[in-house]
């Protein structure tokens, strides 16, 4: 495929692209303006299936009965195009079952666009906490599902392609539903690409409250462990089915580990479940997947398991030894992080995105570096046994 310089690098660059690419099972082709335009009835309000930061999406169909979801950029800031770059590069060179690859774009003098197949399902978002939550049609066993096989592709992204890619936004909304609810982990436009004997790299903090590694948020140390801790929460919010910060009545917030963290120290399971699924699951597969988050979302990144251990551990195939001295950490984020989580406060169904461009560390606004420590205060570090 063409490189991102020679795809967002100026109009005159355009025909430079490669028309078609790709391998034979998932090719990928340059789409024109009117194509697009045309499949999805004009970018039709109606036809908006969300929008996030990098702008909306859009459901459409092509002349040849192909669902597609249109990706369309908000703006042409050099950021937007930075990011459009990067996603049509790492959408390239990634082929697995279980994340969503580039079925093409579209470059025009004044717009950018992604196009994805369109999966049917949606995200596990709409499923946990949006249009289907109540349905319920994400019962247990699709949850283990979606928990293994979603690892299995950041799996691949961190230790089979070369270089090795860095999710940095893993969270419900970027884990789509195809027809079979098999989970297809999307959007890479925040990814980084990690040279071969790099251990971590430092760099603007982008990402979601909720789901943010401390490292990463307060250093902008960014490494795998960090896409292991965002793994760590999403499997708390699958299998309990709250949401990674949740607004209290009192105006507060609270994390998902918080809220998880008194449960398990009283080993009341059933109360940590997903109510919604009515006391149907399996109660060994629960402790199970609850002793992976935990190991996951330990404050020092070199504790964490890498994604290959995750996704043994997940299929119980890795020794139950690995749970010994398992502790659930939780990171408590003070007043005045929380009160940049407009997320929570519109009380929609969309996480709320950090990208201040304003700052080498987007989270922290303004913030020293030698402030840093401040915004967190960790609750210790409890020991909570092994779960057997
Ligand atoms: N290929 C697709 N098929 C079906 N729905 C999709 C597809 N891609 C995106 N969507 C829907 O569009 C919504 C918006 O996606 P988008 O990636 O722009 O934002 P986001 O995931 O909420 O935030 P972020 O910008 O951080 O990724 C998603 O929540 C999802 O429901
Ligand atoms: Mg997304």
């Amino acid at each position: 495929m063409g490189s991102s310089q020679s795809c967002c690098g100026g109009s005159g660059k355009v025909e430079e692209v490669a028309k078609i690419g790709g391998d034979g099972e998932s090719p990928w082709r340059l789409f024109t303006f009117k194509e697009l335009h045309a499949a999805t009835n004009g970018f039709d309000e109606e036809f908006k299936l969300g929008e996030g930061g990098f702008g909306s999406v859009y459901w459409g169909k092509t002349p040849d009965g192909l669902q597609i979801a249109v990706k369309k950029l908000k703006s042409m800031t050099s950021k937007a195009e930075m990011e459009f770059a990067i996603e049509v590069e790492v959408l390239g060179r990634v082929r697995h079952k279980n994340l969503l690859g580039l079925r093409g774009y579209c470059v025009g003098n004044e717009q950018r666009m992604i196009v994805y197949d369109y999966m049917p399902n949606l995200s596990l978002l709409s499923h946990l906490h949006g249009q289907f939550a109540r349905d319920v049609r994400l019962d247990w066993k699709k949850r283990i599902n979606v928990a293994i096989r979603s690892a299995e592709g950041i799996m691949y992204l961190h230790h089979e392609v070369n270089p090795h890619i860095i999710h940095r936004d893993i969270k419900a909304s970027n884990v789509l539903l195809d027809s079979n609810f098999e989970p297809l982990v999307a959007d890479f436009g925040f990814a980084k690409l990690i040279p071969d004997g790099v251990s971590h790299m430092t760099t603007r903090v982008k990402g979601t409250l909720g789901y943010l590694a401390p490292e990463y948020a307060m250093w902008g140390k960014v490494s795998e462990k960090c896409d292991v801790y965002s793994f760590g929460i999403l499997l708390l919010e699958i299998i309990t089915g709250r949401k990674p910060l949740e607004k209290l009545p009192n105006g507060t917030k609270r994390t998902i580990t918080e809220w998880a963290e008194p449960f398990i120290l009283k080993g009341k399971f059933k109360d940590l479940v997903d109510q919604k699924l009515q006391g149907k699951f399996d109660e060994n597969q629960f402790k199970q997947v609850i002793n992976v988050a935990a190991l996951c979302v330990q404050t020092e990144p070199e504790k964490r398991p890498t994604m290959k251990e995750v996704v043994e551990l997940l299929k119980g195939s890795e020794k139950k030894d690995s749970f010994k001295h398992m502790r659930l950490e939780s990171v408590k984020y003070k007043e005045h992080l929380m009160s940049l989580d407009k997320g929570s406060e519109e009380d929609n169904d969309d996480d709320n995105t950090y990208a201040d461009e304003s700052s080498a560390y987007g989270v922290f606004g303004a913030l020293h570096v030698q402030k840093m420590q401040e915004p967190y205060s960790f609750q210790g570090t409890k020991q909570v046994g092994t779960i057997t």
